[in-house]
């Protein structure tokens, strides 16, 4: 059994062709995305898709690092609440980690589709928020970038190694535990599968 090909096959690519996607493949990222599970089946994902008047706007509040998302056709911001989602002791806001599974979905679906869906954290958040329209308690969690590969001569030496580099993950020892935190996963099969597949750096 090897991994799922779309959860290997996604990458953070900045490549991405200006070309528009069509309204219907769009339609299906937002499918996937509502597919997600949530805590209670509470769906705070909040969702704005921003291909028209108002992608100028967010496009100028990315970051300068993330100036190559700049060409794509299509920016998706992820925004929710934590009143949106259940909120139980011990600090367990859900909405965040059920927007955050949201967004897996949808990244996967435009993998599968064969687009870049490339997400970001780097942008001036009330800028988004402005641009987006969304309400005043609204967060904007994260920006999806989206479209078709395009050329990547476009790219500067550091995000081609990136993207099209192995993948730099840790170890499964270090983030796994075998029955309790005292124990570490270990390197049994599973541990270095990925490597084996050549997905990882030793
Ligand atoms: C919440 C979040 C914020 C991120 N912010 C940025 C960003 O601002 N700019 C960027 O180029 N990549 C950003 N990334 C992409 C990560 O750098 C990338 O997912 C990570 O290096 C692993 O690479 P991979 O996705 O190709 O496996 C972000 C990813 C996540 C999940």
């Amino acid at each position: 059994m090897d991994i799922l090909p779309e959860l290997i096959a996604r990458r953070a690519r900045c490549g991405i062709a200006a070309d528009p996607l069509p309204v219907e493949q769009v339609q299906r990222l937002l499918c996937a995305a509502t597919l997600a599970p949530s805590c209670g089946n509470t769906q705070p994902w909040r969702i704005v898709v921003v291909t028209g008047e108002r992608l100028p706007a967010v496009r100028q509040a990315l970051s300068e690092g993330n100036s190559w998302a700049t060409r794509a056709p299509l920016i998706i911001v992820m925004a929710t609440k934590p009143s949106l989602d259940m909120r139980l002791e011990a600090g367990r806001d859900y909405a965040y980690f059920d927007l955050g599974m949201a967004a897996l979905a949808l990244m996967l679906q435009a993998t599968r589709e064969g687009l870049y869906a490339h997400p970001i954290a780097g942008y001036t958040p009330s800028k988004v928020a402005k641009a987006a329209g969304l309400p005043e308690d609204f967060v904007p969690l994260n920006l999806i970038i989206v479209g078709k590969p395009g050329d990547d001569a476009l790219l500067n030496e550091g995000q081609r190694s990136r993207e099209h580099g192995p993948r730099q993950r840790k170890a499964l020892e270090e983030i796994a535990f075998s029955d309790s935190w005292e124990k570490a996963w270990g390197t049994r099969d599973l541990g270095d599968l990925l490597s084996r597949q050549g997905l990882l750096q030793p």
